[in-house]
């Protein structure tokens, strides 16, 4: 791929009302969420689970590009057609998620640095050949009084920048994902301020690393209160913040931001994304949504690994990812929810 057609892809991925589903859930990640609705989690199952997605009819309506981890690119359908060829039949690009995951960062209690960077380049190759366009990699970012450290943010925003130029070189669309945590108790402002500080760094590097900003996506938290914060922002608030901390930190050249849910139910998410589209001023990258667990908890709960269910799983997937597609385009409303009942 050139640098034009890297950002052909990133700026497909973004399309009007379009925004990517992110399925790349770790064994162990997918195993958990599995559990709580006391589903095994075998890989036929866990392959029947990702397929229930990937095959719902129409969704390419709404969703560009389906970030997958190792183990689901390596399946096939009942055919015999691997997985990341089906998605690009039914009109969507494969992406895959190539980090190791975050591990405790020395000198830094309490605070992680995400690895994978050795053998990156050999595993896009092969990620390349069987269909994969993007990649993902998520740094996160936990937040106290005293979180995080520079340390912790240099790190990552330098392990952020190397990935991405090592995606870029490969002909790969690098995601890049600072996520700051929504565990804790501090305010939206803390958030903000965090958010502002670790963006800041990414694009430090991103720039010293001579990475494409044309050939990337943007994947960051929303600016929010903390969990377990007393005042939770409202709705607008929490639009205002986002889009101000991006206006500040993010360079125009990215073509796309494509938030992350992080744990926000996922009306809210929904809520939020419309909301921050529809705020008035200069927004010069599309604004949409690279979300897991607020596209997926509906259609889990409707499917709970059973086979009959799963006309039921994709009619809540669909309606959800139409909901998210209309919200990347500042056209959602409340009224849509309860079209759910007649689609
Ligand atoms: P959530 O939307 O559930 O945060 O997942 C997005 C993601 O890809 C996290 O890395």
């Amino acid at each position: 791929m050139t640098g034009s057609d890297l950002s052909e892809t990133a700026q497909t991925l973004v399309a009007d009302g379009k925004g990517i589903l992110a399925a790349d859930e770790t064994v162990p990640t997918v195993t958990r969420r599995l559990a709580a609705l006391t589903i095994e989690s075998t890989p036929e199952i866990r392959r029947a689970y990702r397929k229930m997605f990937f095959t719902t009819p129409g969704v390419s309506d709404f969703i560009s590009g389906v970030i997958s981890q190792d183990e689901t690119i390596h399946q096939h359908d009942d055919n015999g057609t691997p997985l990341a060829d089906l998605l690009i039949r039914l009109g969507m690009i494969p992406g895959i998620k190539v980090d190791y995951g975050a591990k405790p960062l020395a000198g830094c209690p309490e605070e992680h640095i995400t690895e994978g960077l050795d053998g990156l380049r050999d595993r896009l190759r092969e990620y390349s050949k069987l269909g994969a366009r993007f990649a993902k990699w998520r740094a996160v970012v936990e937040v106290s009084d005293r979180l995080p450290t520079p340390c912790c943010v240099q790190a990552n925003a330098h392990a952020l920048a190397r990935y991405a130029a090592i995606c870029q070189e490969q002909g790969v669309v690098p995601i890049v994902e600072p996520e700051v945590l929504m565990n804790g108790s501090h305010t939206i402002e803390r958030c903000e301020e965090v958010t502002g500080r670790v963006l800041h760094a990414v694009f430090g590097a991103l720039y010293e690393q001579d990475v494409s900003l044309e050939g990337m996506l943007l994947k960051p938290n929303m600016v929010v209160s903390g969990g377990a914060c007393t005042t939770q922002a409202s709705v607008k608030e929490v639009a205002v913040a986002t889009l101000r901390c991006l206006r500040r930190h993010v360079p125009a050249a990215v073509p796309g931001i494509v938030f992350l849910s992080g744990g926000q139910n996922h009306l809210v998410a929904t809520e939020h994304l419309n909301e921050i589209n529809q705020l008035k001023g200069p927004k010069p990258w599309t604004l949409s949504f690279s979300y897991g667990r607020a596209l997926q908890d509906e259609a889990l709960h409707a499917w709970r690994g059973e086979g009959e269910n799963l006309g039921a799983g994709q009619r809540a997937f669909y309606h959800r990812a139409r909901c998210d597609g209309a919200a990347a385009l500042g056209r959602y409303s409340p009224s849509m929810e309860a079209e759910l009942l007649v689609a």
